[in-house]
């Protein structure tokens, strides 16, 4: 089974038991400023786990694009991968786990038809927020998975989310694959976690996790199910790695032909990250030093430093870009079009690096030795930021240089001598490292409704040549970018705060509806971005005073959001103007 038939059974499987079959999502989110990638197929749904309707029913499956970069040092082994792709199935309050546990194993021993009795389940073993998960290892018991392969875990290991700091999450039931089947029949994912491979979690959303920490019931009661469609091919096609699938042999082939000295391990390496990279550039990002930007560098350039070290001459990544656009088009045909502009793209990132990156070595060569030469284990933080600001050495590259070297890089300091140097870019980077998840909270909902009120505020003041050119929302601020000529005077700039304070005092009530795109613009919603919408589109109206096509989330009266107050208002390129601001008490 090739990887278009797997979507294709799984979505048909979901069908038949009633659900409905939605896209997938961006890789990078729309409206939440909170998270820099979609992590996981449930994170487009958070409303509706919480409680709003889906247009589309109460069951939905679908097949998600969705980007990690925790799991990079993994990448390389048999399963892990940056750039990969979640089928999920869900009830929104609708199934439980009776009919979830059933559905998912009859779909992973019929439909995928992996061998029963090499499945091993782990259960939540409960704590004081929630009970033992005796229920659903009964429901797995009643299908012939014996005692001794059901394992009980704590939350560390058998929760899944909130995917922020609050949000929907519940216990899990995780399903494992052993590949040793021959091996003592006593180990278990827990003790012996080589032997297994995770292939499947089952999300028991129950609770909604607080911002003062507690876990409370939410309203209805959801399952979100997640398979990783990698792991599960490579099962199916009884490959050694995910490498070896239909998804990466052509890349993995292309690879060895280039390389003087193929290497599987740098060979995988580069396969994921370009395979990445082309996702993250076909939204439109390009490398950079900032948020997604810098994970696209991150990966472009730790790719190029792959290729040099297998002996890969010249450019290469646009031909390989090449084969990933081949190989994944048909599922996800976005990247298609613009496939042109990210080879050229990447020719101009990996002809900028290639000549700093041998100098940048031979500079970090003799740094390591100086550390090694005066018994220091690590290396100088200093050291780590001029690698980056003068050879673009990502401070990642470097703790990796470091680590094939014994050493570990003083990143607190890195990060000091970072943030004096770029004081005035700092909240963008040097904050932004990880590229986690943070919170999605209350005030970036409420800063997203002020939003909506700002544009429809300019214009009426401006006029109605006014539209959204970017936006971009903190927990603390707001910014948003429009089209128009000139600088704004303090009249206009008092005339649209008193504008957005006025119907924040009319307190107007905010709802949505769904309907399709042209009935949307017809009727005179704003919009952008009309290539990402569906054929229907959700739209929210703030009284009469403003309607959008937008995703969500909102607050649910304007009453919430307290008093709006324009810090600046500056101009950002030719025609462009650009307002920062802020909801104060
Ligand atoms: N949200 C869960 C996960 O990411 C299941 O979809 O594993």
């Amino acid at each position: 089974m090739d990887a278009n038939k797997l979507r294709e059974r799984f979505l048909d499987f979901f069908r038949q038991y009633g659900h409905a079959t939605i896209g997938y999502a961006p890789l990078i989110p729309e409206n939440d400023p909170s998270v820099l990638f979609t992590t996981a197929g449930m994170h487009p749904l958070v409303p509706f786990l919480l409680g709003e309707a889906h247009p589309a029913g109460r069951r939905l499956a679908n097949y998600q694009k969705c980007l990690r970069t925790n799991d990079i040092a993994e990448v390389g082994d048999m399963t892990h991968l940056t750039f990969f792709e979640m089928l999920g199935n869900w009830s929104l309050g609708d199934y439980w786990k009776e009919e979830a546990i059933h559905l998912n194993y009859i779909l992973l021993t019929e439909i995928f038809g992996h061998d029963p009795d090499r499945l091993h389940i782990t259960c939540f073993a409960g704590d004081k927020d929630a009970p033992r998960d005796s229920e659903a290892a009964a429901i797995w018991l009643s299908l012939g998975i014996p005692p001794g392969r059901i394992t009980f875990q704590p939350k560390t290991e058998n929760w899944w989310g909130p995917a922020g700091m609050t949000g929907p999450c519940g216990p899990d039931s995780e399903v494992f694959f052993d590949m040793q089947p021959t091996g003592p029949s006593d180990e278990t994912p827990v003790t012996q976690p080589q032997r297994f491979v995770e292939i499947c979690n089952n999300v028991f959303m129950a609770y909604e996790k607080l911002s003062d920490g507690r876990f409370v019931p939410l309203a209805q009661r959801n399952v979100d199910v997640g398979i990783g469609l990698e792991r599960n091919l490579m099962l199916l096609q009884g490959s050694d790695s995910v490498f070896e699938t239909d998804l990466f042999l052509p890349l993995m082939t292309a690879i060895s032909r280039l390389a003087r000295q193929p290497q599987p391990l740098a060979m995988r390496v580069i396969a994921d990250h370009i395979r990445a990279a082309v996702f993250v550039m076909a939204e439109g990002v390009r490398p950079g030093n900032t948020d997604q930007p810098y994970i696209a560098r991150r990966l472009v350039r730790r790719a190029i430093r792959y290729g040099r070290m297998i002996g890969i001459e010249g450019s290469f990544l646009a031909p390989l870009a090449g084969i990933v656009v081949t190989c994944m088009g048909t599922a996800f045909p976005e990247i298609v079009p613009p496939s042109g502009a990210i080879y050229a793209a990447l020719d101009d990132e990996e002809g900028r690096f290639q000549h700093t990156l041998v100098r940048g070595e031979r500079e970090f060569a003799r740094a390591a030795a100086q550390s090694h030469a005066q018994q220091e284990l690590v290396l100088p933080g200093q050291t780590a930021f001029h690698l980056y600001d003068t050879y673009g050495f990502p401070l990642e590259l470097t703790q990796e240089l470091a680590r094939e070297q014994g050493l570990a890089v003083d990143v607190a300091s890195f990060q000091s001598a970072f943030a004096a140097h770029q004081a005035q870019s700092r909240q963008g980077a040097a904050g932004r490292f990880k590229g986690g998840l943070a919170e999605r909270n209350l005030q970036t909902t409420r800063l997203h409704t002020a939003t909506h009120l700002l544009q429809a505020a300019l214009r009426r003041v401006l006029g109605p040549h006014v539209t959204q050119r970017g936006s971009s929302i903190t927990s603390e601020r707001l910014r948003f970018d429009f089209n128009h000529s000139e600088r704004l005077s303090s009249q206009q700039l008092t005339a649209v705060e008193e504008l957005v304070n006025t119907q924040i005092g009319r307190d107007l009530p905010v709802s949505w509806g769904e309907m399709r795109l042209d009935a949307a613009r017809q009727g005179g919603a704003l919009g952008l971005f009309e290539e990402r919408y569906g054929e229907t589109v959700k739209v929210y109206a703030i009284g009469d005073f403003s309607l959008e096509i937008c995703g969500g989330p909102h607050v649910s009266h304007t009453g919430e959001l307290g008093h709006f107050h324009i810090l600046k208002e500056e101009g950002v390129a030719a025609g462009m103007r650009r307002i920062k601001a802020i909801l104060a008490g």
